[in-house]
């Protein structure tokens, strides 16, 4: 598979001529003992580098070329500390670097950390490599993060649903997954009305991408993505500065592609499907309207409140489509509501769901995989805000105070799953929007890994 960073790029195996990047706690430097020379303790006081957590220090050799790297521990090693790591992956010059001290982590915060994208640039810098620990097999973790880092980071003048379908099928290809596509005009005849009305105003189709894997009496696993590649808000039009990051709007549909690699390249025995919406949300003389009507695949009518609504409508459809089957399992990703950010900001994705015993599992994996996730409430009076006049259901919340968006969101999409045994929403925001040191800005995969570590637990 193609990267745009690849991760064989940050590794090499290679010990000879390699860099020691030394870990220190503060005591360390201060002690006398530990395996730092008097020149290293010497060069660490005059750069002013005392051990803080994630700070570092290069020390040069007598030519100026790199000795070693001091990694400060602050007070000392915790399972985060691998993530801080990161740092240097994105900042130590070309060269081969060796840890010194078995350090949790280390591979994964090295690979989340050094990611770059730079498709669109002439000069692209040649990474520094980590000698890998080779403990745990991170290196699936690492490419399902780049799968939903570089499907949000290319912009939708690449990545429209023509695009997407593509990089669909590749990952599909990869793993011997087999695909189908209902596309266009054909979404109407096989009861897709609420993705071909979102999608129909684009010049490039709008689509449900059905892919299916692993053996059919294994456990059913299901994954229904957002694939909106552009969202203009359509006739609701977003203002200027509310567009200008929407070419993530396919967020959700990055992360279940991410994480769908995961599972498939572990061979983990479920029978894995994954649904995707992919289509753009755009304006022309065709496209749906504030006040439409709109069959949906369960049965239901819902009235349009606000076209810049559209994800749940996508999802909606797609979220039958899996329902129909009875799956043991269905979970969703998408950037559904700005006003999930509004209640958690950027880094912390809530989720959704009525299985108790489910959430404390992924709240669970969430902590230790430092992939935070908090649990909001399908608070159900709050229903009686999507009343329609004139149809079984508005979309959004008509209450006109602007309550509880991402709840609201939510129930919404609850309305077209009944069947399935458990599921689970996922309202994310898929971007960096500041720097961290296992985290470069851009697109983001959230809550892939937690999500992963509760499926290997279950079916590994
Ligand atoms: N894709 C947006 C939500 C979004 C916006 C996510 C910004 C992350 C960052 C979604 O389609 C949308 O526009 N939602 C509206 C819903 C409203 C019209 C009820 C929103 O959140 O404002
Ligand atoms: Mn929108
Ligand atoms: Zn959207």
């Amino acid at each position: 598979m193609k990267f745009e960073t690849n991760p064989a790029d940050l590794f090499s195996s290679k010990a000879a001529n390699s860099i020691p990047i030394r870990a220190v706690t503060k005591g360390d430097l201060k002690a006398k003992k530990s395996g730092i020379s008097a020149k290293e303790r010497e060069w660490a006081k005059s750069s002013n580098f005392d051990g803080s957590s994630g700070q570092h220090c290069l020390v040069p050799n007598a030519d100026g070329t790199l000795h070693s790297v001091l990694f400060g521990l602050g007070d000392g090693i915790s399972e985060k500390t691998g993530f801080e790591l990161g740092r240097l992956a994105g900042q130590l010059p070309d060269g081969t670097f060796k840890l010194d001290t078995e350090i949790p982590n280390a591979d994964l915060g090295w690979g989340l950390g050094g990611y770059r994208f730079a498709k669109y640039k002439k000069s692209k810098s040649k990474p520094a490599k980590l000698i890998p620990d080779g403990g745990r097999p991170q290196r699936r973790l690492i490419e399902g993060s780049y799968i939903a880092r570089d499907l949000i980071n290319i912009p939708a003048s690449d990545m429209g649903p023509d695009a997407l379908e593509k990089a669909f099928r590749k990952i599909a290809a990869k793993h011997k997954a087999k695909v189908q596509v209902v596309k266009g005009d054909q979404l109407l005849k096989r009861n897709f009305p609420m993705v071909h009305a979102v999608g129909r105003a684009s010049v490039q189709a709008p689509r449900v991408l059905d892919l299916r894997w692993g053996k059919a009496n294994h456990p059913k696993v299901t994954l229904v993505g957002k694939g909106v590649t552009f969202d203009t808000g359509g006739l609701n039009i977003k203002p200027g500065n509310s567009m200008s990051l929407m070419k993530k709007d396919m967020g959700g549909a990055a992360n279940v592609l991410g994480l769908a690699h995961m599972i498939m390249d572990a061979r983990l025995p479920v029978r894995l499907r994954v649904i995707i919406g992919a289509v753009e949300n755009a304006i022309s003389g065709n496209a749906f309207r504030p006040g439409d009507v709109l069959p949906s695949r369960n049965g239901m009518s819902v009235e349009i409140g606000n076209t810049d609504a559209e994800g749940r409508l996508v999802l909606g459809d797609c979220l039958t489509l899996g329902d129909e089957e009875k799956p043991q399992m269905m979970i969703d990703m998408a950037t559904l509501t700005g006003a999930a950010r509004v209640a958690l900001g950027p880094d912390l994705p809530p989720f959704y769901t009525d299985d108790d015993a489910f959430a404390a599992e992924i709240l669970s994996a969430s902590d230790a995989c430092f992939d935070p996730l908090w649990r909001m409430p399908l608070w159900q009076p709050y229903n009686a805000m999507m009343t329609s006049k004139v149809a079984d259901v508005n979309h959004i919340n008509t209450s006109g105070a602007g309550f509880a968006g991402s709840i609201t969101a939510a129930l919404f999409l609850q309305r077209f799953v009944s069947k399935t045994k458990s599921w689970v929403h996922f309202d994310i925001y898929g971007w960096t929007p500041a720097q961290k040191p296992w985290a470069p800005v851009g697109g983001e995969a959230q809550g892939i890994r937690a999500l992963y570590e509760v499926l290997s637990k279950r079916y590994g």
